[in-house]
């Protein structure tokens, strides 16, 4: 027997010396051929002190009442304030009293015919029932033939379980194989003789029911969001036992209640876990109904827990609430970036954007200046070095896309100006007469014989800002190994540079920057009209 059970023995043993010893009961019931004893129960200790005698009387249908003394019967004895039989027969059975003083005390003794065939007797069985997985404790103590008991023995169903010279008692978790007649016989002597007396229970292991602490789920706080007249479901779940209670709680006048049903509670079992939920309906949701708290409680012996759920508007479309404030943010994030790169695009096709915005408007820029060209090319011959390239490209190509296709009138004085007349004034007077000035660079270009002309041209552009400088590179300008100051001067933009391979095509860059570069010029002239008008002839 380990330590914890007896402690228990020594506990029960203080308990029940009064309860069990003293039958205070009025009907008594017990077996035959065990021994048996009934005691007067002294109500108070002066009492005691006073008288000391407790006489005995039994009262029968046939004898009526008897006083009771030693030698009425070699079984029954007298002892202090207790009378005990040797052990108890079925005459035995009857009505006894005990009286102390003026205190009579009256018991009815039912005496049971012991049981041949079990090893105890079933109207003296005590039933216990115990909770499955609870402790189960069976204390084979008594109290009273304490000092006589040779030997304590434990059945089961009449089983031998476990025997000791002393007290048993036995305690282990319940399982339901344990069911069953536990019998306590405890053998005694008296005036050599041996007895036994059995003390039977009759264990009947219950289902326990095994109350865990109820948990509402979810937060313990929850913002609904609600629009005002819609209706709206507060779902409150909860993991708790069958029996829990789980209920709504909230603070309201009585005339703001009409709209708030609570629905029947749902209950419904998973994975072996029994679980709860329960409805609250506000219906309509009203101003007032806002920003309340609406608690649902689970409760039980163990435990009780609480949810809140505020209702909250819901932002409607006349709010400027948080939402459409970041929705705004991302728009406004989106359209600079939109913008960010239409102005990388614009950077990127400015040319093409302006020449598109030209022809839009039908923007002209050269009605009233009073200039006959558009454009004076220059490109003048080396005599010694001629380079068949560029002289194609200033005589034939520059022309033919410029004013066949886009209609500009050049001034090319190789083409247009009579050999052999005073070269540099008139020069001069027709770059007056152009407003633009389109230089091929190219490394014939570069004689001597026509370098002062350009310079002073250039330098008077630039200068006076008279007319505006293209600078068509036809041989790359790294190539130079001397090229004009004026040039060098020139914005970047303004030099264009051919590529012969890639720049052939009409829409290639290099045409749409010389068109952006040249004046902007409404009409075009019909291919006809074009190719019929020398352009020198009308000067
Ligand atoms: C005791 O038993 C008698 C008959 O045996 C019965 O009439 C009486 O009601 C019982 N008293 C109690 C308290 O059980
Ligand atoms: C017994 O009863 C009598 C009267 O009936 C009373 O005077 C007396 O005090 C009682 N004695 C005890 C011990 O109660
Ligand atoms: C109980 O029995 C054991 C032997 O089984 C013995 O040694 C011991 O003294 C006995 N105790 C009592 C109280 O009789
Ligand atoms: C008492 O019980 C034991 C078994 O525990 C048995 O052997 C013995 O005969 C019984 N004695 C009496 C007097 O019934
Ligand atoms: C309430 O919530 C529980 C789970 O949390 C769910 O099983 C149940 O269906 C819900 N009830 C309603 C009416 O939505
Ligand atoms: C709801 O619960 C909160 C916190 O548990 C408590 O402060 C409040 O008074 C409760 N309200 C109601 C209506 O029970």
């Amino acid at each position: 027997m380990h330590r914890g059970g007896l402690f228990l023995t020594l506990l029960l043993l203080m308990v029940t010396r009064d309860s069990e010893t003293c039958f205070s009961r009025p009907n008594i019931s017990a077996v035959e051929g065990e021994p048996f004893f009934l005691k007067h129960c002294s109500s108070s200790h002066t009492s005691e002190n006073e008288e000391t005698s407790v006489r005995w009387y039994k009262s029968s249908k046939s004898n009526g009442r008897t006083e009771l003394n030693p030698s009425s019967s070699p079984r029954i004895t007298m002892y202090d304030n207790t009378l005990e039989f040797w052990p108890l027969e079925l005459e035995d059975q009857g009505s006894y009293f005990s009286q102390m003083g003026n205190d009579t005390q009256e018991r009815t003794l039912t005496v049971t015919r012991r049981n041949t065939h079990s090893c105890f007797n079933e109207k003296q069985v005590t039933s216990k029932p115990v909770e499955v997985e609870k402790a189960l404790e069976i204390p084979c103590t008594n109290d009273y033939y304490q000092k006589l008991i040779k030997k304590t023995s434990l059945y089961k169903n009449c089983e031998k379980l476990a025997e000791d010279n002393s007290s048993l008692f036995m305690r282990k978790n319940a399982e339901f194989s344990d069911q069953g007649f536990y019998s306590c016989v405890f053998s005694l002597y008296h005036n050599g003789k041996s007895y036994n007396i059995t003390k039977t229970y009759n264990i009947i292991v219950t289902k326990g029911q095994k109350n865990m602490a109820p948990v509402l789920i979810g937060p313990k706080i929850n913002y609904v969001e609600v629009e005002l007249g819609k209706d709206v479901q507060l779902n409150c779940s909860a993991l708790m036992n069958e029996n829990d209670i789980i209920y709504w709680s909230f603070w309201k006048e009585m005339d703001q209640f009409s709209n708030i049903q609570e629905e029947g509670k749902k209950t419904w079992i998973s994975e072996g876990k029994s679980y709860a939920s329960k409805i609250l309906r506000i219906e309509k949701v009203k101003e007032n109904d806002l920003s309340f708290s609406y608690n649902c409680t689970v409760v039980n012996q163990e435990k009780t827990d609480t949810s809140m759920f505020i209702l909250l508007r819901k932002a409607s479309k006349d709010d400027i609430p948080g939402d459409i404030f970041t929705g705004g943010m991302i728009v406004a994030i989106l359209i600079s970036v939109v913008v960010v790169c239409l102005v990388i695009m614009g950077i990127i096709y400015r040319v093409d954007l302006a020449l598109f915005y030209r022809k839009l408007m039908r923007r002209d820029e050269t009605l009233k200046d009073g200039k006959t060209y558009d454009a004076f090319v220059s490109y003048l011959k080396d005599g010694c070095s001629e380079n068949a390239e560029e002289y194609t490209f200033a005589v034939e190509t520059l022309p033919r896309v410029l004013e066949k296709h886009f209609g500009y009138k050049l001034c090319i004085f190789e083409r247009d100006v009579v050999p052999g007349g005073a070269v540099v004034d008139e020069i001069h007077s027709l770059i007056e007469k152009s407003r633009r000035l389109i230089i091929v660079l190219s490394k014939s270009y570069m004689s001597n014989e026509v370098r002062y002309e350009l310079e002073s041209e250039l330098h008077e552009a630039l200068v006076e800002r008279k007319i505006k400088i293209i600078l068509i590179e036809f041989t790359p300008a790294t190539e130079f190994s001397f090229l004009p100051q004026s040039v060098k001067l020139l914005k970047s933009h303004r030099v264009l540079q051919w590529k012969a391979g890639k720049s052939l095509s009409s829409n290639s860059r290099f045409w749409k920057d010389l068109l952006y570069l040249m004046p902007a010029k409404a009409t075009k002239p019909s291919k006809g009209e074009s190719e019929a008008l020398p352009i020198f002839s009308a000067y």
